[in-house]
């Protein structure tokens, strides 16, 4: 099959490869998915620059998210047939055989059908993102009738937290330091209030969009940088969900004013979701889809030839939205 991989850690153009490799076979419980189109994540093009560790495995096909068909079925998986269309997930994690490939073999619990109007390019974009932002939403109970703040609302985990948000019928704030076009962009996603990021008077704006009350939910893709105003602005019984660490690293933890509002503390690492909570975020990403209510933003597509050129600009890229190789 073709395949594009990276036998060391390194610059895109260094030491990302396409070529030929063996076609793997499904085992008992695993799908062999012909896959049509890989996403590309910050994690996948992260691993693969980081030089201060070698690369995971002699060699590794990267990418976790992607879409195809399901061209065979090893024995005892249910659920599916050959001909399905599908999207799959962390086919990469603590494997070597990711989604830039023609063909991928995955254990049956990480590979779900694709809605019929979505095409394989979008079905790319559905894992890592879209089970973060579902994941951040829900995680500290229904968000009906509640207030979610999402900054970073342009990002691709953001844009569908978004989306999730307001599909489960939260008043969703949002803000974005992209200027007066992205304002714009996260309107169309649905957020009934666009912000700029940037503004010195953003706290006041979400103090008067919420009555003096402060949000209740906030999708946090920088606590390090934002959690002294997040706690500014979050209201009694309010939860913060972080799922990234944008400008440092890590932040001093004072207890007090936290403990006197009862505030919640969540963190997210998608890779590391239980199989059962997986199942309930897929299946609620494929409700929502199946709505039609989801829009996916692809910033770029590149054939697997390109492999080295498509990871090079989706980790330099100011566009938004995904990263696809097609196969
Ligand atoms: N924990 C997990 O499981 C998990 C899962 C997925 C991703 N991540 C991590 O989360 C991060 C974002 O991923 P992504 O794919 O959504 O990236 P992305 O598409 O590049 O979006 C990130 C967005 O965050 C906004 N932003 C940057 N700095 C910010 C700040 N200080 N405050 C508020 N917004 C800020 C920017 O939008 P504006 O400039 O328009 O505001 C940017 O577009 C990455 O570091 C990724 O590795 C973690």
């Amino acid at each position: 099959m073709r395949a594009g991989w990276y036998d060391k850690t390194g610059p895109a153009y260094e030491v990302v490869k396409t070529g030929e490799m063996e076609t793997p076979k499904a085992g008992p419980g695993e799908v062999l998915v012909r896959v049509h189109a890989s996403g590309i994540n910050p994690s996948d093009y992260k691993r693969r620059a980081n030089v201060k560790v070698p690369a995971e495995f002699p060699r590794v096909v990267p990418h976790s998210d992607g879409a195809g068909v399901v061209a065979a079925l090893g024995a005892g998986v249910s659920g599916f047939k050959v001909g399905d269309r599908v999207w799959v997930f962390s086919a990469q994690w603590r494997r070597d055989m990711g989604t830039a490939a023609e063909y991928v073999v995955l254990p049956a619990h990480l590979v779900n059908h694709l809605p019929a109007h979505l095409s394989f390019d979008e079905g790319a974009c559905l894992g890592i993102p879209a089970m973060t932002g579902y994941h951040a939403v829900h995680l500290a109970g229904s968000v009906k009738g509640k207030t979610v703040y999402v900054p970073g609302a342009t990002g691709r985990v953001g844009a569908y937290a978004v989306q999730f948000a307001k599909w489960r019928g939260a008043k969703v704030i949002a803000s974005t330091g992209g200027g007066a076009q992205q304002i714009e962009a996260v309107k169309a996603l649905g957020a009934d209030i666009v912000l700029d990021r940037k503004a010195s008077d953003l706290e006041a704006q979400i103090m008067a969009a919420t009555g003096g009350q402060g949000v209740d939910h906030i999708v946090e893709v920088d606590l390090p940088g934002n959690m002294s105003f997040d706690e500014r602005i979050l209201g009694e019984r309010g939860t913060i969900v972080s799922f990234g660490a944008a400008s440092v690293p890590s932040i001093p933890v004072a207890q007090v004013g936290r403990r006197a509002r009862n505030m919640g503390l969540h963190f997210i690492f998608v890779y590391l979701l239980d199989d059962a909570t997986a199942a309930a975020v897929c299946a609620g990403i494929n409700e929502c889809a199946e709505g039609g209510k989801l829009i996916n933003r692809i910033g770029g597509v590149y054939p697997l030839a390109e492999l080295a050129k498509a990871h090079h600009e989706a980790e330099t890229s100011t566009a938004t939205g995904h990263f696809v190789v097609q196969i």
